[in-house]
């Protein structure tokens, strides 16, 4: 197979030589200054999958007439930014295997991405499945960087717990795509996903629910079995450290003042105490758009402080320059019942509930700004008056992105009608749980996440684009693999690769790579809805979804 016409994301140029080459047993792995962590990860996943040793070669291993070597090296010199790499398996140019230069470590990562394609689906294997086989690569010099600073992924721990190993490899999965943002929502009203030490209720209450609703909210069923989990604070410094080796960025999401009931469950106070009875509220076990939301007072700022500061000591600067803290769907009917959130607003001579959200959101992102981080919200901190150093992650459409653009405010685009990976993907009634949109793989391709409307200025303000996904109804990881792919090798492709218009994209071309990609991630073990659709155990038959064409998702 050419496997270098296969490749996904499709890179900016590609060189072809009549001039294969091969890895052997004798293969040296040279790593010149500053890419010595990256002889760990190549090892760990071509080594494993080859079995080949690669041993070290000592240096670049420049003039010392061995040709059977992989080099890794720096050219700070490479056009397109930091991730930026050239890879080169052409042995008359080189006189080498395999040279893979980057403009930083993060820019070779990228690059070791591609040579592992290049080998075929059978380098995406731990272990490897036929001895004494030859590893050939086509000879090819490839010329990459991404479109976009930021390719994400959001994955939601909250409505059901993703444990620690499936963080882990969807991690692997996300270098795999050239992604390099994970986005880990970690809060919400189903749960509380975080160990933080001086708060310990909520993990203890808030990390668990003693049954779930099972399919859509309207659904009659229940799943009546306690679902929880949590990450302790050294499953979360794997995890980042982790990332971290990978070159992606981590942003960790404390959801306020809505989504917020599992906290207030742990912690009463924490809610309207004088609207309703927040003693008497549980961690949630049905989806939907909660009413019950955090109590404007300085009890619940100081609170969330203590855990935004242990979640920025978890969360260096390095890997996590923003913290999200949400800010979406935050039901204002208990702050219009309550004497206390009238007072403030008052007090602090708001406008009204909208101003007092907005009021919060300045607050933590003062609170951040003044630790050195940037506050990244969903789209309705823009309601009220956005914070000046903050950032919006633009989810009901492209509407919000675009103004909050034009204000010069940076903007990560996943608009829920292009890249939220809970909707359905197909239209038939085998679709499991079948929920909101139709967006197929094609659809999620003809994704573009710079509106045309956009002049320049405000278009350098689209930071980049991140896919979402929530699991209200992914029960575990194989659902939520089932959700998130193949979309996530389509979606990878719009945020790395420079594509044209939405219309004139080449579908059929993206579908013939998606052969060799499949492949790939039958090797990576990933529970993919095939093309011809689910297969019988990947359907919920009878789990009612919301599967209205046009209506609003309505999770
Ligand atoms: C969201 O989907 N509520 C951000």
């Amino acid at each position: 197979m050419d496997t270098d016409s296969h490749l996904i994301p499709a890179p900016r140029t590609t060189h072809q030589a009549d001039a294969p080459n091969r890895l052997t047993p004798a293969t040296t792995l040279h790593t010149a200054p500053g890419t010595e962590p990256l002889a760990a990860l190549l090892r760990g996943t071509i080594g494993a999958a080859t079995g080949l040793a690669l041993p070290e070669g000592g240096g670049d291993g420049e003039g010392d007439g061995n040709t059977d070597r992989i080099v890794l090296r720096l050219d700070p010199d490479l056009p397109g930014g930091p991730e930026a790499y050239r890879l080169s398996t052409d042995r008359t140019l080189q006189n080498v295997a395999a040279l893979v230069e980057g403009a930083t470590p993060a820019g070779v990562f990228r690059g070791m991405q591609t040579l592992r394609q290049l080998l075929g689906p059978e380098a995406f294997r731990r272990a490897p499945v036929a001895a004494g086989r030859d590893w050939t690569l086509p000879g090819v010099t490839i010329e990459d960087s991404p479109r976009f600073g930021w390719r994400g992924l959001m994955l939601d721990v909250a409505r059901h717990f993703m444990p620690k190993d499936g963080v882990l490899r969807y991690l692997d999965l996300i270098a795999a795509h050239k992604l390099n943002v994970f986005h880990f929502h970690l809060t919400d009203d189903q749960g509380w996903r975080i160990e933080i030490k001086r708060y310990p209720r909520l993990t203890e209450v808030g990390a668990w629910r003693s049954r779930t609703k099972w399919g859509h909210r309207a659904s009659p069923l229940w799943d009546e079995k306690p679902h929880g989990g949590y990450y302790t604070q050294d499953d979360i410094r794997e995890i980042v450290a982790y990332a971290a080796e990978r070159h992606i960025r981590v942003v960790p999401e404390i959801d306020l003042p809505g989504h917020s009931q599992a906290a207030i469950a742990a912690y009463p106070e924490l809610g309207n105490t004088d609207v309703i009875d927040t003693a008497s509220l549980s961690v949630w076990d049905t989806w939907g758009v909660n009413p019950n939301v955090l109590a404007p007072t300085d009890n619940t700022l100081r609170f969330y402080e203590g855990v935004l500061e242990e979640v920025l000591d978890l969360f260096p600067e390095d890997v996590s320059p923003f913290i999200h803290i949400g800010g979406d769907e935050c039901p204002k009917e208990q702050w219009q019942k309550s004497d206390v959130a009238q007072d403030r607003i008052r007090e602090l001579g708001l406008g009204g509930e909208n101003e007092l959200q907005s009021w919060i959101i300045r607050h933590f992102d003062t609170w951040l700004s003044a630790r050195g981080r940037r506050l990244i919200g969903w789209d309705e901190i823009l309601e009220g008056g956005l914070a000046p150093g903050a950032a919006v992650s633009s989810w009901r459409g492209y509407g919000a992105g675009i103004a909050a653009a034009e204000a010069g405010h940076d903007v990560v685009m996943c608009p829920e009608q292009y890249v939220y990976l809970d909707h359905r993907q197909a239209p038939g009634a085998d679709e499991p749980v079948p929920i909101g949109f139709v967006r197929t793989l094609e659809d999620v391709y003809r994704f573009e996440p710079v509106p045309p409307q956009l002049g320049p200025e405000a278009a350098a303000h689209v930071l980049g684009t991140q896919a979402n996904a929530w699991t209200e109804v992914m029960e575990n990881q194989s659902r939520v693999d089932y959700q998130v792919f193949p979309r996530l090798a389509a979606f990878a492709e719009v945020a790395w690769s420079t594509l044209p218009a939405p219309a004139a994209r080449d579908f059929a071309d993206f579908e013939r790579r998606m052969a060799a990609h499949y492949k790939r991630l039958d090797a990576l073990g990933v529970d993919y809805r095939p093309p011809a659709g689910p297969l019988p155990w990947q359907q919920r038959p009878g789990v009612v979804g919301r599967p209205i064409e046009g209506a609003p998702p309505n999770r």
